[in-house]
Order: structure tokens, then sequence, then C-alpha cells
């Protein structure tokens, strides 16, 4: 599978989006070594704190399968966004833990704009568990 069809990916995940606050829905697909692939979408709730975005949605589903970072090959983020959707701080800082550090992240809009990226290039400096 490459990253085109990695975004499709993300994109039938963003068709599942439960954004009825904000009306923004994203999707997130991460590709396994072994050619699985986990799907996200952001979930908000009435109770605004408690929103999850997508990139964390698929992440966690890979960890609770049992998997890790070192079964990740790439990650596809897509939003209705006007250039390639940016992630969140929070994802950043998720993200800097538990994918692994130099393997792509394709970040893309519905218009087929596309950026590819890192953790390290989207949070560096990062506290980390060795900051403790
Ligand atoms: N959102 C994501 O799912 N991923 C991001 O990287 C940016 C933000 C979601 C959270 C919330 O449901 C909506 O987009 C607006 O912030």
């Amino acid at each position: 599978m490459d990253e085109f069809e990695l975004i499709q990916e993300a994109k039938k995940a963003r068709e599942k989006t439960y954004s009825p606050y904000s009306k923004f829905g994203v999707g997130a697909a991460i590709l396994t070594k072994d050619g699985r692939i986990y799907h996200g979408t952001n979930i908000e709730n009435a109770s605004y704190g408690l929103c999850m975005c997508a990139e964390r949605n698929a992440l966690y589903g890979l960890y609770c399968d049992g998997l890790s970072q070192d079964d990740i090959l790439m990650m596809a983020v897509v939003a209705d966004t006007e250039g390639p959707v940016s992630p969140c701080g929070a994802c950043r800082q998720v993200l800097s833990e538990l994918f692994p550090s130099q393997a792509p992240i394709i970040l893309a809009n519905l218009e087929g704009d596309i950026k590819r990226t890192t953790v390290k290039e989207l949070l560096p400096f990062a506290f980390e568990m060795e900051d403790l």
C-alpha cells in the first residue's frame, strides 16, 4: 500500500466522524509493517474537553490490539482544510511517545494537497519519559 492509498483509508475513516459541535471531521489511518490498517476519526462530546482526535483514536486502537510503535510503517491524516491538516498539540505529544520518530506522517486535505513530515519535525524538543 502506498501513501495515496493510505490517504484514501483516512478519508474513509473521516466519513465516520462524530463531530456535531465543531462540524470538523478528521480521518486518520495507520499502516503496520504486516499490512494492517488502523482507522481513527474524531469523536466529540457535549463536555467538550472529552473530545478525542482522529490520530489518537487510531493510535490507541493499535496499542489496544497489542501492537506498538515497532509495528508501525506510516500514518495518513486528512481533513477539509485549505492546506494539509495540522495535528493538534496534544496529538503531537502523544505521537512523540507512541509513534516512531522517523516514520512518515502524511498530512493531507480533500483537494489532494500533501505534506510529508515526522514526529521529530512536528514536535522538536519534546517532553519525554527520560525527562522525568
Ligand atoms: N481534531 C482532530 O481530530 N485532529 C487534529 O489533528 C485536529 C483536531 C479534531 C478535534 C475536534 O473534534 C475537531 O477536530 C475540532 O478541533
